[in-house]
């Protein structure tokens, strides 16, 4: 699939536009147009259905069903900043990159790669922010042009091993950066938090400095005594949002894949200790099969566990869902949802204060006066079992998702273009559950009473459903339109209408139609989103 068409359908038809286009965008934001709020509040509304308000699912623990309770919260984007300290955000929540003193360019350590080219006596590793062919490509290109060589006498350049990260390269002088011309021009890797800084109140100063949330997690652990002592969840239970986390990030790039303000869909499930590698592999399957009962093909949808050094400062077990985007080079996949092993990390770091890893175990870090040294709340976070009578600090599961990464996932997943009749017909075939609209109903012309039937019907059907009213142009282009932005079914209203009281039903994937009575559309379409 070529993402350039993509984009521009997207752009062309509303899904999704540059932030501030008009004074030339801004790099790393987005915003969604009428078609895509839509798609994406289906998408979010699903993953709500399914995980929380209609999650009906038992857990079968030693032969025993294990129910649960799945509830909701809503929290602040910008919290007390101690919050981030006790997280490890403040410390740990970073990304190293590179500066190019030539392009004043910056990059991200570990998304740069190159590969070593021996001309001319001379060993030069030629960097690019391409993987796969592309890199192959940008590396040749640079390498003719680094050495002063005509495209003819490219056999003249030896390389020396496949592409690979900067991360691997120590000897910066001789590195050739993306856009330089001479080498050496690349500053050695530096930290840089990811966490927006903003200020709070009228008086500034840095005591008065506090952060946008990098992820909605942390609101729901703060929240979690709050939640158990004015409901009547049990342990286990999960507490689950959706909202708005903010990263500034280095390089943002890839449409909205990599965005510097996006939206997340995340639930921690809080369970006793011994059940939590159950419940870990409950979740992480259950994440997987939402994915793909809602379109995505297992053929390019992955669960991938992480290495040992792969793992977050915090997890004790975490398996990336992810998804090869047509952007990335052929075999490559990027993270679509995490679902991590959280251990006790969390509520025991907002109890107790920052936890550190000392060999296997985390521990909370203590200053040179032996007393912890950033403080959590201090408040009491464990969890009372009434019936055993035993206290604990329950261990998490956290299965994170990315409702921008889902919804350009579906939008990649559903375009096709295929050839009828001599004519390109491009089609997205979204889920009807998350398709922006469901059905749109045409009059086959502008006359005999068709208008009239078509609006009423629509009138009748907008009450349940997001239905579309189209009147204009031929109805062979009527139906292209509705086909480009996924919506599954087309009902026309023709001569017969008038006689039978029944209209058409195209199917926007198999084109066949049949009719059926207008009293039956209601329920034609509710299964049609059962599906
Ligand atoms: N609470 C855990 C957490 O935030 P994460 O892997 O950093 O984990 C979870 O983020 C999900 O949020 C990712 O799998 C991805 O879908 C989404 N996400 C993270 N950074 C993003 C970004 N810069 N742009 C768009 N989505 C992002």
């Amino acid at each position: 699939m070529d993402m350039d068409k993509l984009v521009s359908l997207c752009k062309r038809r509303g899904f999704l536009f540059q932030s501030s286009e008009i004074y030339g965008g801004l790099n790393g934001f987005w915003d969604y147009g009428p078609l895509g709020v839509e798609l994406k509040r289906n998408i979010k509304e699903a993953w709500w259905q399914d995980m929380i308000s209609g999650h009906n699912e038992l857990l079968i623990s030693n032969g025993a069903p294990c129910e649960h309770q799945m509830v909701g919260i809503d929290c602040s984007i910008i919290m007390h900043p101690q919050v981030w300290k006790c997280s490890g955000h403040y410390d740990l929540f970073h990304d190293f990159m590179v500066d190019c003193k030539e392009s004043k360019k910056r990059y991200r350590h570990d998304q740069v790669r190159g590969r070593w080219a021996l001309a001319k006596e001379q060993r030069v590793f030629i960097a690019t922010q391409s993987g796969g062919d592309e890199g192959l490509q940008e590396t040749e290109q640079k390498a003719l042009k680094f050495f002063n060589l005509r495209a003819k006498s490219l056999e003249e350049i030896s390389w020396d091993g496949p592409l690979v990260s900067l991360i691997t390269i120590t000897d910066f002088d001789k590195v050739l950066g993306p856009d330089a011309k001479a080498i050496g021009t690349l500053t050695p890797p530096r930290e840089f938090n990811l966490m927006f800084k903003t200020i709070v109140g009228a008086m500034g100063g840095e005591e008065s400095s506090a952060f946008l949330r990098p992820e909605t997690a942390q609101g729901i652990f703060v929240n979690f005594k709050n939640v158990v002592d004015s409901t009547r969840v049990k342990i286990p239970f999960g507490i689950a949002q959706i909202g708005k986390s903010f990263r500034n990030e280095i390089t943002p790039r890839n449409f909205t894949f990599r965005s510097r303000e996006f939206e997340q869909m995340e639930i921690e499930f809080f369970c006793h200790p011994s059940q939590s590698p159950e419940w870990y592999k409950y979740w992480r399957d259950r994440r997987y099969k939402w994915y793909t009962d809602l379109g995505l093909s297992s053929s390019r949808l992955q669960l991938r566990d992480h290495d040992k050094d792969e793992l977050s400062h915090y997890s004790c077990g975490t398996a990336d869902i992810e998804y090869a985007f047509p952007f990335l080079p052929p075999g490559e996949f990027g993270e679509l949802e995490g679902i991590a092993h959280r251990g006790d990390f969390d509520l025991k770091s907002h109890m107790e204060g920052k936890l550190v890893r000392s060999g296997d175990e985390l521990v909370v870090e203590l200053g040179e006066d032996g007393k912890p040294k950033h403080r959590g709340s201090g408040k009491d976070l464990r969890y009372f079992n009434d019936q055993t009578r035993e206290r604990f600090i329950p261990h998490v599961i956290e299965p994170s998702a990315g409702a921008d990464r889902g919804t350009l996932a579906f939008l990649c997943e559903a375009y096709f273009e295929e050839e009828i009749e001599g004519e390109t017909r491009v089609v997205l075939r979204l889920n009807p559950r998350i398709a922006p609209v469901k059905a749109a109903i045409f009059p086959l012309v502008n006359k005999d009473g068709m208008p009239e039937k078509a609006k009423a019907i629509y009138g009748d059907l907008k009450k349940e459903f997001a239905v579309y009213f189209d009147d204009g142009g031929a109805i062979g282009r009527r139906y292209r339109r509705q086909d480009e932005i996924g919506t599954p079914i087309c009902i026309t209203v023709d001569g017969q209408t008038n006689q039978d009281d029944t209209v058409t039903w195209r199917d926007r994937d198999t084109l066949q139609q049949k009719r059926i009575p207008i009293q039956g559309l209601k329920e034609e379409l509710r299964n049609l989103l059962k599906s």
